[in-house]
């Protein structure tokens, strides 16, 4: 694996960094950032399903700031156990218990104490808090048994970790054996700059820690993952600063991945 944790920053700062910005998002959903948030993104540039989303409490839906669709990777099916292995306001996570049913189960963490209340209160507010766990954590670490889960999701996150390798590792602790990753993250074409590199806000926004395509398959199956391939690609940063800032010609963007957990890891 190429990429380390940049030059200059540390990584208990990369943290606060990347808290402080995501409570913002709960706080000012409509403040300025380098990405798109909510729910007309989503549709709009994402295809989630308007009729599906009706169904999820707006207090979620406004700090949505995932960048591709797990969802549309693979269905879920009844009864099947869901991790979202940094859910935020839970909006992904709350599409997936409805679709797992009575008998399925979706755990969701988060090491942001603002979007978890968030995730909590929606899941309230949307009738499916008997079905829905919220846990405070970190997707490096995460407060999940090994062996005990169906599917991870995973929507615009991999890219904050410095560590990318101990995040595949843990998701593959926690996967059963055959269980599937159904992960939404930002790819570039090229080897970013370093001032790129170096800047918390758009590490924190999703920009700076993007990998290229072929690392997602380097790290899939150093973890022992089969079966990988990309499903869907996403313009997601249409319009925004950020692609303004790295430019057009690094082609940044977003795809959904699919991996299976082989059956030893
Ligand atoms: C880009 S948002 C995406 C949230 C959610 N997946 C969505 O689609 O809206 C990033 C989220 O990742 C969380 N996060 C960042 N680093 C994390 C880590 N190391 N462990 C757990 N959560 C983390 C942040 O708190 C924030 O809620």
């Amino acid at each position: 694996m190429a990429l380390h944790c940049p030059v200059n920053f540390d990584a208990a700062n990369l943290r606060r960094q990347i808290e402080s910005m995501y409570t913002r998002v709960v706080e000012q959903p409509d403040g300025e950032f380098h990405f798109h948030r909510g729910e007309r993104y989503a549709i709009d540039l994402l295809g989630y399903s308007a009729a599906e989303l009706e169904k999820v409490p707006e207090l979620s839906k406004s700090c949505f700031a995932g960048v591709g669709n797990p969802l549309l990777i693979d269905i879920l099916l009844p009864g099947d156990v869901v991790l979202d292995h940094a859910c935020g306001a839970g909006m992904d996570l709350l599409l997936a218990a409805r679709k797992v049913g009575p008998s399925g189960y979706a755990i969701g963490v988060d090491m942001t104490p603002a979007m978890r209340t968030r995730a909590v209160m929606a899941s309230q507010l949307a009738g499916l808090s008997h079905r829905v766990d919220i846990r405070d954590g970190v997707y490096e670490e995460l407060p999940v048994e090994d062996a005990s889960v169906d599917v991870v999701i995973s929507n615009g996150v991999l890219n904050l970790a410095p560590d990318k390798s101990r995040v595949f590792r843990e998701i593959a602790r926690v996967l059963k054996p055959g269980g599937r990753l159904l992960l939404a993250d930002v790819v570039v074409q090229r080897e970013l700059r370093n001032e790129v590199r170096q800047n918390p806000d758009l590490w924190a926004a999703c920009v700076g820690g993007a990998l290229q395509e072929a690392e997602f398959f380097e790290l899939a199956r150093s973890a022992g993952f089969t079966h990988a391939r990309i499903s869907h690609r996403f313009n997601c940063f249409r319009g925004t600063s950020a692609e303004r800032k790295v430019s057009r010609d690094l082609f940044l963007h977003s795809l959904n991945f699919f991996a299976r957990k082989g059956a030893v890891c």
